[in-house]
């Protein structure tokens, strides 16, 4: 070992003796008589300092020569700090090392990312993934990953103690379509065929049901080509769990366990159990969305039937031809939003899709005021007060227009309030289920059904008959796991019979020919004895992240993508030379 300690280690005890230490040179300064130094490993800072009598003039005319990001081994005696002198802020800050000797390990260019804390503002985002090795020397970036460590060794230890094995499934597949485009491989030895690398191991968990190992995890990695955001990446992990002879309740009450464990070991934090849990169209009518942020309140209210009565000819018109007038309150909003705030409110829901942005204000009389007010009655005005429950100071928002605009709208809106008008504690975390999803959604574009979760996902028994008669009302064994508004988990209880399995296929728009050649080996094992089962997948960047406070998921993936699905330090994806491309059978079309 070229050290003895680390530079994270260093106490009070440790004064009189004598250490070496390597590290980076996170700062500097020349105090005339000789440098003060501090040195930065993974465990923490070190002050070092190049003074008489411990150090001599020829190691102080070497330490000169340091700069921020240099490499080097320091060996010296451990002091104490001068009184008054000592680094609350450090865990080493009781002492310093005083220099007896000194090497240069290695130089560094000027470090275009400062790793250190001292510098507070952080350069943009693409110097930082193009200079990753330098980013990832920041403190907070090795927080986030060992604190991803931390909760990945949690969830292995839960599961292994409760008798899940962990098996590996292909990289190099068959497509399991989870709703994105795969990514493709193509076949050096078969041309014209291609591997798909995973979208999730979904069908091979099943088929391990099928074989009778009952209980399974993995941290698998999954590919998905797909529009990204701050909360995707092309490149994820999820934790991975299937179990056989089991109902939904299982499942949930297996991740129950998980969540209560990962917020009592990360943050000694007590979630009460049972997590409140909501229907997707519960969740819809109230939220406008499927992963709620339940953290605050801001719900909507249903207001058709007193927009469809109205004399204000835009309600009208909408809730006559089957659309929907639906509101928020937003308590006292009017302090924070003035007439600008709302212009401003109503571009920001333009991009949703909004046509307008109807409002009243409370005034202090209780009456609803506003621009479109004079094409109500006073009584129809008297109705939406009660209705939306209107005190003074409150401003009322509306969305009137088909139900998917009103709900992708409101939860915009909401979201964008709750968050601006502070209206919950951002370290606070909520975990909460929502279930029974619709089994499929009709793609207009398309003119087809397109399942919702998966293509293996089991209707409400009560709902296996609408699978002939309505699929669009048919709901799903479905149920995903919310924290603070994201969808940190998904899962269903499967289709174990053949029957069904075909039936839904077809429903999806697969010909029989086309089902037994991209899921012959499915359909054949579920003809083998295939026993009850279901699993979930959490999406462990997304917890990651959750748990950490952060609102980036590249922060906590070491080597992530950019939005635009490349790699800014090894700059993939790359061509490749024309030889490999011939062994492949690949033409480039440009
Ligand atoms: P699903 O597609 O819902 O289910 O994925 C499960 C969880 O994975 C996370 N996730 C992602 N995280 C980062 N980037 C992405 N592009 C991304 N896509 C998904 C989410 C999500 O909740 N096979 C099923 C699970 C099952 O049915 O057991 C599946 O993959 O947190
Ligand atoms: P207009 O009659 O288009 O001038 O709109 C009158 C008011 O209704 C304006 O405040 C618009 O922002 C609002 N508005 C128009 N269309 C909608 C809609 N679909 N949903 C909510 N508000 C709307």
């Amino acid at each position: 070992m070229l050290r003895t300690h680390t530079c994270g280690e260093l106490r009070s005890s440790h004064a009189g003796g004598v250490v070496t230490l390597c590290g980076w040179v996170d700062s500097y300064r020349d105090h005339g008589g000789g440098l003060f130094v501090d040195l930065r490993d993974r465990y923490g800072i070190t002050q070092v300092v190049f003074n008489p009598p411990d150090s001599s003039a020829e190691l102080i005319e070497q330490s000169k020569q340091l700069r921020a990001e240099y490499v080097i081994q320091v060996t010296g005696n451990v002091a104490l700090r001068p009184e008054g002198m000592a680094n609350p802020r450090l865990s080493s800050g009781e002492i310093e090392l005083r220099a007896t000797s000194l090497k240069l390990l290695n130089k560094s260019l000027t470090p275009p990312v400062s790793p250190s804390e001292s510098i507070t503002e952080l350069p943009s985002e693409e110097l930082r993934l193009k200079y990753r090795y330098l980013d990832l020397r920041r403190q907070k970036m090795q927080k986030a990953l060992l604190l991803r460590d931390k909760l990945i060794k949690l969830m292995r230890d839960y599961f292994a103690e409760l008798d899940f094995i962990d098996v590996e499934t292909p990289i190099l597949g068959r497509s399991t379509p989870e709703g994105a485009r795969d990514y493709l491989v193509p076949s050096r030895v078969h041309h014209g065929h291609f591997y798909a690398l995973p979208q999730s191991p979904q069908l091979y968990k099943q088929i391990l049901m099928m074989a009778g190992y009952d209980r399974y995890v993995q941290v698998a990695r999954c590919f998905r080509d797909e529009d990204l955001r701050a909360d995707r990446q092309p490149e994820f992990t999820q934790l991975d769990v299937e179990m056989a002879f089991i109902d939904h309740e299982d499942i949930m009450g297996i991740i129950d366990g998980l969540v209560v464990k990962l917020a009592k070991e990360v943050h000694n934090l007590d979630v009460k159990l049972p997590l409140p849990r909501m229907t997707y169209d519960e969740a819809m009518r109230r939220f406008g969305h499927d992963a709620p942020d339940l953290r605050f309140g801001l719900e909507i209210v249903d207001c058709t039937d007193l927009a469809a009565k109205s004399e204000f000819r835009v309600f009208q018109t909408v809730a006559q031809s089957g659309g929907f007038v639906r509101a928020i309150n937003v308590k006292k909003g009017t302090d924070t939003y003035s007439r600008r705030g709302i212009d401003s409110l109503t571009e920001f829901v333009a991009n949703y899709g909004a046509k307008g942005l109807a409002w009243f204000r409370c005034e202090e009389d209780g009456t609803l005021g506003s621009t479109i007010a004079k094409n109500f009655t006073p009584e129809t005005l008297k109705e939406f007060a009660t209705r939306l429950n209107a005190e003074p100071g409150d401003l009322i928002l509306f969305s009137a227009d088909k139900w998917p605009v009103t709900c992708k709208v409101l939860h915009a809106l909401r979201t964008k309030i709750g968050a601006e008008m502070k209206l919950y504690d951002p370290a606070a975390m909520n975990f909460s289920w929502i279930v029974e999803f619709p089994m499929f959604e009709h793609d207009a574009e398309e003119g087809r059904w397109v399942a919702m979760h998966h293509p293996f996902t089991a209707p409400l028994d009560e709902h296996l008959q609408y699978l002939d008669t309505d699929p669009g009302r048919c709901r799903a064994k479905a149920y995903d796991l919310v924290i603070n508004g994201y969808e940190a988990g998904g899962g269903t209880i499967r289709i174990h019979d053949n029957v069904v399995q075909s039936k839904v296929f077809g429903l999806l728009g697969l010909s029989a020919e086309v089902a037994k050649d991209r899921f012959g080996f499915l359909l054949d094992a579920l003809q083998y004895g295939a026993p009850p089962h279901g699993g979930i997948a959490l999406g462990i960047d997304r917890v990651v992240m959750l748990f950490g406070g952060l609102d980036n998921i590249r922060d906590v993936i070491a080597f992530p993508k950019t939005q635009k699905a490349t790699d800014l330090m090894t700059e993939a994806p790359g061509t490749v030379d024309a030889k490999q491309l011939r062994e492949l059978g690949v033409k480039v079309v440009e």
